[in-house]
């Protein structure tokens, strides 16, 4: 194998040769198009077993995986290119001393701009002797000590998303320095814009991601592997698909992500960069919709890292924000600073209530039952019978919702208990009709549960 140019230097478009070399390198995966379908069709039914056992009482606990959505915190959001070890510490102080890691939140992940210009002279990674002088290691012990495990970032490509050194042609090596050094998450980001690589085809892409999550596991069969390719390689596939005789029909949106958990993945992306602002955050909860067939314990849409506590999100909104991502079965990765965070802030992201939804067992993504507009209703099965139900106002205005059992897609003979997720207050039976006021960007979260006996 031809070793690469060790010095090549962050965003050195001119060094193009070794692009190619390594692109034929990564060409070895064949095109399985008949494993592809049969994964869909399984988790298909997979998906269907889940949802019809949710109001049945007859799962046992080999069924239930521990794996729940990852929870923890990411620089980016708030951050952007200004990390540092010193930062990262002080990060983990403030986890600590907001006692996060007791609502369940575990991974503190450093996002891009942590690396040296250059990968050293073996292919190695290297951080940025300026802002990580001690490296890595010492700072996921830091983080441990905390009471918290440290993740960390790279791309498939020759260079990350901002431009810095990536792993491509070095993924047993990186995976092995991730390891040693002690973490215990990785985001693995896909940027095609940054290396010229629109014309990659999607199996190439997955490829890529193959590679690396089979070395990260050979290396810690726990880690968690977070793939960020946000639709690329289908976008690829859409555009090179052959027309006569046509690919079985498939949901677009559903064929960009249906490889991700094979190669490992426990999160994938599903849509490009979040923003702090009401429009981007309600655009993201749109784009989820019919993904959640690709939802399981194990296996989880990303809709990107929360915003809550950054920008001008108003109090409503971070609420409402935090309880779709729970019922969304979403990750919760944080990305407000956590050195100094308001009460109220860390007031909904530490809702026990709340965070159940999202860490429930059964693994299930709410889906939509209600639109007329304004007014959104998105239920989730849960693992002991019970039912989320989350009433979102998207409109400028107040407005009173009424609805019945029948129009949330539940069963009318049976009588359900309603509890009011954030005032923490039960509401006793739920009548024919649920009546609430839902204020402008909020929602009404409801935890209800069948009373066993029928009308
Ligand atoms: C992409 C990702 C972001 C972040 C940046 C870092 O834009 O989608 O989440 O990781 O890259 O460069």
């Amino acid at each position: 194998m031809v070793m690469p140019p060790y010095s090549l230097k962050r965003m050195d478009k001119t060094k193009n040769s070794f692009f190619n070399h390594r692109k034929t390198f990564l060409y070895t995966g064949t095109s399985n198009n008949m494993k592809k379908y049969l994964t869909i069709i399984i988790l298909g039914l997979i998906c269907i077993f889940n949802l019809g056992c949710s109001q049945a009482t007859s799962i046992t606990d080999e069924q239930i995986s521990p794996q729940t959505p990852p929870m923890g915190w990411n620089s980016w959001n708030h951050f952007k290119r200004k990390i540092s070890a010193k930062l990262v510490k002080e990060i983990a102080d403030g986890a600590k001393r907001h006692k996060l890691n007791e609502a369940g939140y575990k991974y503190l992940v450093i996002d891009d701009v942590w690396q040296a210009d250059a990968l050293n002279p073996d292919g190695t990674l290297a951080a940025n002797p300026e802002t990580f002088p001690d490296g890595i290691a010492p700072l996921a012990e830091y983080v441990r000590q905390c009471g918290f495990e440290l993740g960390i970032y790279s791309s498939p490509n020759l260079f990350t998303c901002a431009g810095y050194p990536a792993t491509l042609g070095f993924e047993e090596k990186h995976a092995k320095q991730f390891a040693d050094w002690g973490c215990k998450f990785v985001k693995y980001d896909f940027c095609p814009n940054r290396n010229d690589e629109y014309h990659l085809s999607y199996e190439t892409v997955i490829e890529r991601y193959r590679v690396f999550g089979e070395a990260l596991r050979s290396n810690d069969p726990d880690i968690i592997f977070a793939i960020c390719e946000k639709g690329f390689a289908g976008k690829i596939r859409d555009r090179n698909r052959p027309k006569n005789p046509p690919v079985p029909p498939l949901d677009k949106r559903i064929r960009a992500f249906v490889w991700c958990k094979d190669v490992g993945g426990v999160m994938w992306r599903t849509t490009m960069d979040i923003k702090p602002t009401w429009e981007k955050i309600m655009q993201i909860l749109d784009q989820q919709e019919g993904l959640e067939v690709l939802c399981g314990p194990g296996a989880f849409n990303d809709p990107d890292m929360l915003e809550v506590g950054n920008g001008d999100l108003t109090l409503t909104e971070n609420r409402a924000h935090f309880s779709l991502w729970c019922v969304l079965n979403a990750p919760l990765m944080l990305g407000n600073d956590l050195r100094d965070i308001p009460k109220n802030v860390l007031k909904v992201i530490t809702n026990k209530e709340v965070i159940a939804l999202n860490q429930d067992p059964l693994c299930v993504q709410a889906k939509k039952v209600f639109d007329n507009g304004d007014i959104e209703i998105f239920t989730k099965p849960l693992f002991n019978g019970d039912i989320a139900v989350c009433v979102l106002n998207r409109g400028p205005a107040r407005k009173n919702v009424t609805f019945s059992i029948e129009q949330i897609g539940l069963d009318s003979k049976t009588n359900y208990n309603a509890r009011d997720l954030w005032r923490h207050k039960d509401l006793g039976q739920f009548q024919e009709k649920f009546k609430t006021s839902v204020r402008s960007h909020d929602i009404t979260l409801l935890r209800i549960s069948p009373i066993n006996k029928t009308k």
